[in-house]
């Protein structure tokens, strides 16, 4: 089973720039055509939030629209800069995004992998956080199951980055998030967005990663008072791939044009 995961698309509606600089429309159809190419079609794609830029309804009509030509099912959370309300009625078709209201927590049972998937926006801010509502489902969710290998998918991730303006705006409560999660070993991996790099971390005897974005790249500097920028080093997502035998195994797709394939057989 292959799940493409994409994340952090900030889409724009009528041409406009993110941040008076970034396309993140045209990045994220290039995105798309290039998960069509792929000579491994994924089974999957998953999308962990910040979907578009300012949580509006032309923006979802553009994801919407955008994502159309893909046949496989896609899956949605939300990030800080989307808007549950505007999501869910932009995708009336996606009924899972109605399983735990409020929020938007699911869990997706019909493939080899179990898809679970965990809401940590705060209306109105920029960080994260799992109420004990949502973590009494997440830990429900996953005593059904504990036997399936699953994926969990969450928006911010549970471990600090190192990136220091990024990390104030983090998850407030992983120590919670990592009580829940060290009692179920099938977790293979938590996927999450938000930080706009390919980051992996142990957590809680598992491995989070946060996927880079379709767009634009938070900037690389350890720093703890590094500037709040961003780069257009090459857009990218994760492939990930599982199998029985292996688990998952994740690979990082970069979205461009480079030179090649060359063969080793030459020269
Ligand atoms: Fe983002
Ligand atoms: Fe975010």
């Amino acid at each position: 089973m292959i799940v493409c995961q994409v994340s952090d698309m900030h889409l724009m509606a009528g041409g406009k720039l993110a941040y008076g600089v970034v396309d993140t429309a045209a990045h994220f159809r290039r995105c798309i055509a290039n998960i069509q190419a792929l000579p491994q079609p994924p089974d999957v794609v998953v999308m962990t939030g910040d979907l578009v830029d300012g949580g509006q309804p032309t923006q979802y009509a553009l994801l919407r629209e955008i994502i159309a030509p893909l046949s496989m099912p896609v899956y949605l959370i939300p990030g800080n800069h989307d808007d549950r309300e505007a999501l869910r009625a932009a995708f009336p078709d996606h009924a899972y995004l109605n399983q735990f209201p409020p929020f938007i927590q699911y869990a997706i049972e019909e493939h080899d992998v179990r898809i679970v998937a965990i809401d940590t926006v705060i209306p109105g801010q920029a960080g994260g956080e799992l109420c004990a509502q949502r973590l009494e489902w997440l830990a429900l969710t996953l005593a059904t199951a504990p036997q399936r290998p699953t994926l969990l998918l969450m928006h911010h991730p549970p471990f600090a980055t190192g990136i220091g303006f990024m990390d104030e705006i983090g998850l407030a409560n992983p120590e919670a998030l990592a009580q829940v999660v060290a009692k179920h070993a099938q977790i293979e991996r938590i996927l999450c967005g938000h930080l706009h790099r390919p980051i992996q971390a142990r957590f809680a005897g598992t491995l989070a990663c946060t996927a880079p974005s379709t767009a634009h790249q938070i900037t690389l500097d350890l720093a703890r008072a590094a500037p709040e920028t961003f780069t257009m080093e090459p857009p990218a997502y994760f492939v990930h791939a599982w199998n029985a035998q292996s688990g998952v195994v994740t690979h990082t797709a970069y979205v461009g044009d480079f030179p090649g394939p060359y063969s080793f057989g030459m020269g």
